[in-house]
């Protein structure tokens, strides 16, 4: 069977997510492609046909689906519309975000087809404390790419809507993860919620840097920055996602969470990207 159009729908604040759906869909080759783009304030009230292909990239917070991604998604409808799914994670760990990301888009209408856990850097990683920076790097993109090319291969060779069957994304293979790392973060996160340590609400603006460019209200998700205010955040609505962070071109504003040290020290063996299909 054949495929008429691609819908790529995606989350993804500090861009690693749109990056690997962006990979998967050159690697479905085929031209006509729409982009749902769920990043800033939007009301998506669409639903697609059975023809189509979903591409769905969103990244993992606190092991879960980025609970926004999932609020703007929640108004898009399938027609059994054949769909690949992949989550995002900063090298520590997905935990059940996939399968959150399986049974939320099969109960919009989607059919899930493949799946795929991929790395990108991690929001809180900084200079000093990497954390899967750079990814998606070079391989990740090409490997997120052949999963493209085998999902079309898997399209083609299905005789017609009926064959093409459904995946159980629960019997992907999870990434390697050394004991003792885990281990060593655990006991780091209790010793840091033992001692009382508090965690910033929000970035912070360093005001002699920031020369009022406004790119951080561009690039906010939820509108905690305001035009000409920008050395203030709302705390309650942001969160916490580092897009204004890194998209600041005076590095004006930080988020200094001790999770970056954490995570940078405890989780430096690179993970690898996982598909099933
Ligand atoms: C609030 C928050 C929570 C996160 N939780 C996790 C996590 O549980 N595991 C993990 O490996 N990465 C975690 N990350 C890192 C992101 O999943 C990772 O950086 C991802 O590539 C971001 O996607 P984006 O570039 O599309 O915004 C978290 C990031 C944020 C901002
Ligand atoms: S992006 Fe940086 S320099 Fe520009 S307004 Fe925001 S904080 Fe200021
Ligand atoms: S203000 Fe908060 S929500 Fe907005 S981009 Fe920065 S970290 Fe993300």
């Amino acid at each position: 069977m054949t495929i008429k159009e691609i819908h790529l729908i995606t989350f993804s604040p500090t861009h690693t997510s749109r990056q690997v759906g962006e990979a998967i869909v050159r690697g479905l080759d085929i031209k006509e492609v729409n982009v749902i783009d769920l990043t800033r304030p939007c009301d998506i009230q669409q639903e697609l046909p059975a023809d189509a292909l979903a591409v769905i990239t969103v990244p993992v917070y606190g092991g879960h689906i980025a609970p926004l991604a999932l609020k703007r998604m929640q108004d898009i409808r399938a027609n059994h519309t054949p769909a690949v799914i992949g989550v995002v994670y900063g090298n520590r760990a997905y935990e059940h975000a996939l399968q959150e990301l399986d049974s939320f888009v099969s109960a919009l209408g989607f059919q899930v087809i493949a799946g795929g856990t991929f790395i990108g850097e991690h929001s809180y990683s900084t200079s000093q404390y990497p954390i899967a920076a750079g990814r998606p790097d070079e391989d990740d993109l090409a490997y997120a790419e052949l999963f493209g090319r085998k999902v079309r291969t898997k399209i083609e060779n299905a005789t017609d809507r009926e064959h093409l069957y459904g995946v159980d994304v629960k019997r992907i293979q999870r990434p390697h993860q050394p004991f003792f790392a885990l281990l060593r973060f655990l006991r780091r996160v209790m010793k840091f919620r033992k001692s009382g340590g508090v965690i910033p609400r929000t970035p912070q603006t360093d005001a002699d840097l920031c020369t009022h460019c406004g790119a951080c209200v561009k690039h906010c998700p939820t509108e905690a920055i305001a035009l000409g205010d920008e050395c203030h955040t709302n705390a309650d609505l942001c969160i916490r996602c580092c897009a204004c962070v890194k998209g600041c071109p005076q590095k004006a504003r930080t988020f200094d969470t001790p999770f970056s040290a954490m995570l940078s020290e405890c989780f430096q063996r690179p993970k690898e990207n996982r598909i099933i299909l």
